[in-house]
């Protein structure tokens, strides 16, 4: 049985969370966007207000209800999408409270950009209503979303989830059997790893690698672009779960990059990576 989907907790404001927030409140849906940190809170209020600026969107920022009481965010929502950080063991922690306090009917759908939802579904008791639903930010360039079951998930819970992507205008991108990475980011992160090697072995600069790549695909960014824009923080973590999984040494991202990530060149949203960002 497929559920109504009405009303939308987001859970995690950050990077994606917010993004996710604003595209569903725009296609006339209510949404609860918690975050656990305040200072985040008021930056989405200035995020939000720029997002909702244009006279024909402005009346869907009524749709949004930032809070900060989590079970404020978790009254009569249909569907809750967790965007909190890439770690394992923290998304099984948020699943457990989700779960706890959330309506029975509602599914619980992670953005992890790695995790199988499988890996996750334990913290739960509704094993049948959860989804990998995974985003590809910036949404209106990138409206496409990865949908992935895990081991119990209904049909219903599926469909569900189908349907709600296509209603936010977004492509599901429907994965048939779990692969950690989903369809587009598995692709993208064969060729992150081997970028990164390059770099960091001094084969080519960042420079010469992003033009390469620019000038073969078309694309306007490169990968080392468009890992700045990811944020290098989130990149490595991916990386190092690729790691964790395979256990092959040719996945471990290179010292030079988890380098970087500790001096806090996390990319466009520090002002400095690979580049330099205004
Ligand atoms: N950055 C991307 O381009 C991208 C794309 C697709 C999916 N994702 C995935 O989305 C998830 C979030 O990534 P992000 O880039 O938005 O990260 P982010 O660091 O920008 O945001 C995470 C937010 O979660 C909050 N948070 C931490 N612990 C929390 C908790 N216990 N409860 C509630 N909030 C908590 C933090 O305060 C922060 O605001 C990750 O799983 C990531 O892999 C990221």
């Amino acid at each position: 049985m497929s559920t109504k989907i009405k009303k939308v907790a987001i859970i995690g404001a950050g990077f994606t969370g917010r993004q996710i927030a604003a595209r569903t409140a725009l296609y006339d849906y209510k949404v609860n966007l918690y975050d656990m940190s305040k200072e985040v809170l008021e930056d989405v209020k200035v995020f939000l207000k720029k997002f909702f600026r244009p006279k024909n969107k402005r009346e869907k920022y009524q749709n949004i209800n930032i809070t900060h009481d989590f079970s404020e965010a978790l009254m009569d929502v249909d569907l809750i999408i967790e965007c909190v950080p890439e770690d394992v063991e923290l998304k099984k922690r948020v699943f457990a409270q989700i779960d706890e306090l959330a309506p029975a009917h509602a599914i619980i759908g992670t953005n992890s950009s790695s995790y199988p939802v499988s890996k996750i579904e334990d913290a739960v008791t509704r094993k049948d209503k959860v989804l990998n639903i995974h985003f590809y930010p910036p949404i209106p360039l990138r409206p496409m979303v990865d949908i992935m079951k895990g081991t119990e998930t209904s049909e219903g819970t599926f469909e569900t989830g189908k349907n709600w992507i296509k209603s936010i205008e977004c492509t599901p991108l429907v994965v048939k059997k779990e692969i950690m990475g989903f369809v587009f980011n598995r692709i993208w992160r064969a060729i992150k790893c081997e970028v990164l090697h390059m770099w960091a072995n001094g084969n080519a600069d960042v420079e010469t690698i992003d033009t390469a790549w620019k000038i073969f695909t078309g694309m306007n960014m490169g990968p080392f672009e468009l890992m700045d824009g990811v944020g290098l923080d989130v990149a490595y973590n991916v990386e190092m779960s690729y790691y964790k999984e395979s256990g092959d040494p040719r996945d471990k991202p290179p010292e030079k990059f988890k380098e970087k990530v500790e001096k806090g060149e996390l990319g466009l949203k520090s002002g400095q990576g690979f580049y330099k960002w205004k």
